[in-house]
């Protein structure tokens, strides 16, 4: 059976590396505060030649490469983000222009910590409608430039990067279900603003403008919850258990989310890909980042089941089984 498949992946970290060590420095915080509350001990900030769309091509070009699929091939290019180089033209636009991908229609996709899987969704049907259609999936943000650096109980938390795939059919393997779900109603316990706004607040002369906000300890209750639904959902309707699933590869919020969830699901800790410790939470980036991870240091074999899962901003949530 021909199904959509990743056909290859790749990812870009910026160079520079901020330790809680140097943010010790910067807020009133701790490396073992912000440890054992997250597991985070590093994350990458972008530099001046590090600008979202360039992350992005970069990951793009290893993933091509990866595929064995040239720019000219693609059809379709998505770009998962919430920290975009520009409000227009979308972020995919410079990467279809970077690659020149000349054939590609090109869009960028918003669905917070959820993107990429909402990206892959998106690319396997419009595969199943073509299935000779080449789609080039990627997760890519810069935070740093969209979070209060003198706000500790977020700032610690999110770090840049960009992951891709190179998405298109394959047979025997691929994308065999996916589950996506939104909530408008939570909006307020995790957002941004844009700067185009007409919100009356951002007009505060104490606004600190478009920066996360975030209600930390609702948002954590909410994550667990809704992946543990997510998963279970996707796994009952494919009458599968936990432990048919050779890796599971959460979105990478935090260590304590990612440990509940897999106590949850009744999943051992090698089952469940963890990178967060060097990353922190990149959001649209850190599934694709942890993927090209997984397929690099050969936690991915042909035959295995792969489940994705994530919970952002929105809110929005979703899982996805492959086989790899
Ligand atoms: N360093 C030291 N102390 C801190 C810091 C910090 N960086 N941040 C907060 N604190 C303090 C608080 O001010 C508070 O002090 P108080 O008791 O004197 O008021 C105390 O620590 C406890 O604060 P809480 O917010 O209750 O701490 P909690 O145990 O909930 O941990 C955390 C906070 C890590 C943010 C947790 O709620 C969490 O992981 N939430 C999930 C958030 C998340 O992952 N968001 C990412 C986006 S959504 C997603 O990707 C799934």
């Amino acid at each position: 059976m021909r199904r959509a498949a990743v056909l290859g992946t790749g990812s870009c970290l910026p160079e520079r590396v901020l330790t809680n060590a140097e943010l010790e420095q910067m807020v009133e915080t701790s490396d073992e505060w912000i440890t054992a509350r997250t597991g985070i001990r590093s994350r990458r900030i972008a530099g001046p030649d590090e600008q979202n769309y360039q992350l992005a091509t970069r990951a793009a070009r290893r993933a091509l490469e990866a595929a064995g699929v040239t720019a000219d091939e693609l059809g379709l290019i998505i770009v998962a983000t919430i920290s975009p180089h520009m409000l227009m033209p979308s972020c995919a636009c410079f990467v279809q222009a970077e690659l020149g991908a000349a054939k590609a229609f090109a869009f960028d996709l918003n669905a917070a910590c959820s993107g990429f899987l909402y990206g892959l969704d998106v690319a396997a049907k419009y595969i199943v409608a073509d299935p000779n259609m080449k789609v080039l999936v990627i997760g890519s943000e810069t935070l740093s430039a969209r979070v209060d650096w003198d706000d500790r109980n977020t700032c610690i938390l999110f770090g840049d990067g960009a992951g891709a795939c190179v998405v298109g059919g394959a047979e025997g393997r691929g994308i065999i279900d996916s589950c996506l779900l939104s909530d408008g109603s939570l909006w307020n316990l995790l957002y941004m603003d844009s700067p185009a706004s007409t919100n009356p607040d951002l007009l505060d002369p104490k606004s600190k403008g478009c920066v996360i906000q975030m209600s930390g300890r609702d948002v954590f209750k909410y994550a667990v919850r809704a992946m543990e639904d997510v998963v279970r959902q996707l796994l009952e309707r494919q009458q599968l258990a936990v432990q048919d699933i050779s890796l599971i590869i959460p979105h990478q919020a935090n260590i304590r989310i990612l440990d509940n969830l897999a106590e949850r699901l009744g999943a051992v800790p090698e089952q469940i890909f963890c990178n967060v410790n060097k990353y922190g939470n990149t959001s649209a980036a850190s599934i694709p980042i942890a993927l090209d991870e997984a397929v690099r240091e050969g936690r991915l074999h042909r035959g295995g089941k792969l489940l994705l899962c994530s919970f952002g901003g929105g809110f929005t949530w979703g899982s996805m089984l492959l086989d790899w």
